[in-house]
């Protein structure tokens, strides 16, 4: 006696965090999207999504760890949409797949986490179904998700222009440590950006030449000293606590403190594993400060991990 095993192909995918070492924002188009100039750099805070096949039709993703308790799991999830929208593309015959995401990302926290898991399934299904898309569809069907899922197919350190979508490699050297202040409470993107509209007086979004001379010295002080973001007046008025962690970070030791995106994550910049630490000691303390975690950048994007049958 014995049985047929349904032996099926199990994909597994590693995605970063980003932080954005510049975001300088400008006016709002008739869509509501803002003109960035931005430096983005992926870090070693990564999520990993493991897929398999479904029967056609079927599309589930359940989530794990950090936050996963307020993320819905309908069609309205990115994760969903990503690997509907690659299936259509590429019109894959009976298509389906369940999607499991172990989160470390900070859920809405700046970060990007639902945009590097919409690459991350991107780069997942595309190998699941024996990759009909190649690199540049994947990049143009990431630019529809949403503003950063291209440059987390990309990582490394990279300018991003227009939407934020339109990435082009930047000259970095050098590792940077950073110290991330997670907040108690998450900030809405859009209610960041209506924030911005109310208050700002928006000019052309340009990147500090002096930051991107830093890098290309890999001169991490000088980077330290020019992290800039034209929503961190926003995010603050929302939450007004993030003045404090900031402050704090800065007063430890940090070389340099940004509000991550569109926050609340509060990113600080050190040079060594050692300065890092310290910064992490005294921000751990703040009540305002719900956990920190401590990461490299920069790292890739979005990558196959480890292919393997399920047992
Ligand atoms: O593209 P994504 O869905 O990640 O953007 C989330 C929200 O952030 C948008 O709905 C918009 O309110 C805001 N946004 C913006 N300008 C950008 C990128 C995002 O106003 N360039």
């Amino acid at each position: 006696m014995g049985y047929v095993q349904h032996v099926a192909q199990v994909v597994r995918v590693r995605v970063p965090a980003k932080v954005n070492l510049a975001l300088c924002v400008g006016a709002a188009d008739d869509t509501g999207y803002h003109e960035l100039g931005t430096v983005f750099q992926a870090l070693s805070l990564w999520d990993e999504l493991t897929v398999e096949p479904a029967p056609p039709g079927v599309f589930k993703v359940a989530f794990r760890g950090e936050g996963a308790a307020f993320l819905p799991t309908d069609d309205t999830n990115l994760a969903i949409r990503a690997a509907k929208m690659l299936a259509e593309h590429c019109h894959v015959a009976d298509a389906g797949c369940i999607m499991l995401v172990r989160k470390r990302i900070p859920v809405a926290g700046g970060m990007a986490g639902g945009s590097a898991d919409a690459a991350a399934v991107l780069v997942a299904c595309n190998h699941l179904w024996g990759s009909p898309a190649p690199a540049s569809d994947l990049r143009d069907l990431a630019a529809q998700l949403g503003a950063d899922v291209p440059f987390l197919l990309t990582g490394g350190t990279a300018i991003g222009t227009g939407r934020g979508d339109i990435i082009d490699p930047v000259e970095s050297r050098g590792t940077y440590h950073w110290t991330l202040a997670l907040s108690h409470t998450g900030l809405s993107t859009p209610a960041v950006f209506r924030e911005f509209d109310r208050v700002a007086e928006p000019t052309a979004p340009r990147i500090p030449q002096e930051l991107l001379d830093a890098l290309a010295a890999g001169d991490v002080p000088a980077v330290g000293r020019n992290l800039v973001n034209h929503l961190a007046d926003a995010a603050i008025r929302l939450q007004p606590t993030l003045g404090s962690t900031l402050q704090i970070g800065l007063d430890a030791g940090a070389l340099g403190g940004v509000v991550s995106g569109s926050g609340p994550t509060c990113a600080f910049l050190s040079d060594s594993a050692e300065s890092a630490a310290l910064v992490a000691e005294a921000l751990g303390v703040f009540s305002g400060v719900r956990a920190v975690r401590s990461a490299l950048g920069p790292v890739t994007g979005a990558a196959l991990w480890e292919d393997h049958a399920a047992r």
